[in-house]
């Protein structure tokens, strides 16, 4: 269990993903869009990054799950013509159950999935050593984000970029209200049907609920030293629901 997961009342977020893992790309297959937003989020973050000088970049999946977004790393990254050999990933998930479900995947030499507390495993790193770090739907779960931010901006080189992608309602009322009506309409209904873990997606609901504006994340880069920091969002009822929020590590 990770002293950084959110615990209530016996209630730990890092269980509740473990017992959630066998049926968690069940679920996010039926929500719309959302491996091609993981795809437009690690597309982001690879066009932050600095051109290769023949040595392969360093890339963090922070919160990499069961490795849907670990996965759009690497779409992206053959996409964009970049060898198999020139991109090293590592993916950090707290989640024991979430990362067994992310190696039972195939994966290319090069990325490597460890289970870890996002925050722990970035203060064990050196400044300056990481190329770029994606962190999708994970932020939002993190009790410490300053820490979270300020330890992401520590270990960019300089010129590395940040990809943060979660939802995010505060910023607007419509956005509030499509969240409750989608969560207690169709998410909390599915996760019975799909016998996957009811009280996670209660939590999906008010987590969210009570999650920062997008201005703040905005803010919380920019606090951190991070420049060239926007944010996007998406189309349909998902507009000013979910974001991508990006920031670079000044030269
Ligand atoms: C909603 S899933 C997203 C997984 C993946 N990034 C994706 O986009 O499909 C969020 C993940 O963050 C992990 N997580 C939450 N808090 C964490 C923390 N403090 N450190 C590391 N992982 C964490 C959870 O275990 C879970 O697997």
């Amino acid at each position: 269990m990770s002293t950084s997961s959110p615990s209530t009342q016996g209630w730990v977020l890092a269980d509740a993903f473990d017992r959630a893992a066998p049926t968690y790309d069940a679920m996010v297959a039926l929500s719309p869009g959302y491996h091609d937003q993981l795809l437009g989020a690690a597309g982001e973050l690879l066009d932050r990054l600095p051109a290769p000088d023949g040595s392969a970049l360093t890339v963090l999946d922070l919160g990499c799950g069961s490795g849907a977004s670990t996965q759009a790393l690497l779409k992206q990254w053959r996409t964009r013509g970049g060898a198999a050999d020139r991109l090293s990933v590592t993916g950090v998930d707290m989640s024991e159950g979430m990362v067994a479900q992310a190696r039972a995947k195939s994966w290319p030499a090069g990325v490597e999935l460890v289970v870890s507390d996002a925050v722990t495993y970035l203060e064990a790193l050196p400044d300056d050593t990481v190329d770029g770090i994606l962190a999708c739907y994970l932020l939002r779960n993190v009790p410490d984000r300053e820490r979270l931010v300020r330890e992401m901006a520590r270990v960019l080189r300089p010129g590395g970029g940040v990809v943060i992608h979660d939802y995010s309602v505060q910023g607007s009322t419509r956005a509030r209200a499509i969240w409750a009506t989608i969560c207690h309409g169709v998410i909390i209904p599915l996760a019975v049907v799909k016998r996957s873990d009811v009280p996670l997606h209660r939590y999906l609901y008010t987590s969210v609920r009570d999650f920062d504006s997008v201005a703040r994340i905005c803010e919380r880069l920019l606090g951190a030293g991070l420049v060239d920091v926007r944010h996007r969002t998406y189309r349909g009822w998902q507009r000013d629901v979910i974001h991508t929020v990006g920031g670079s590590a000044p030269l």
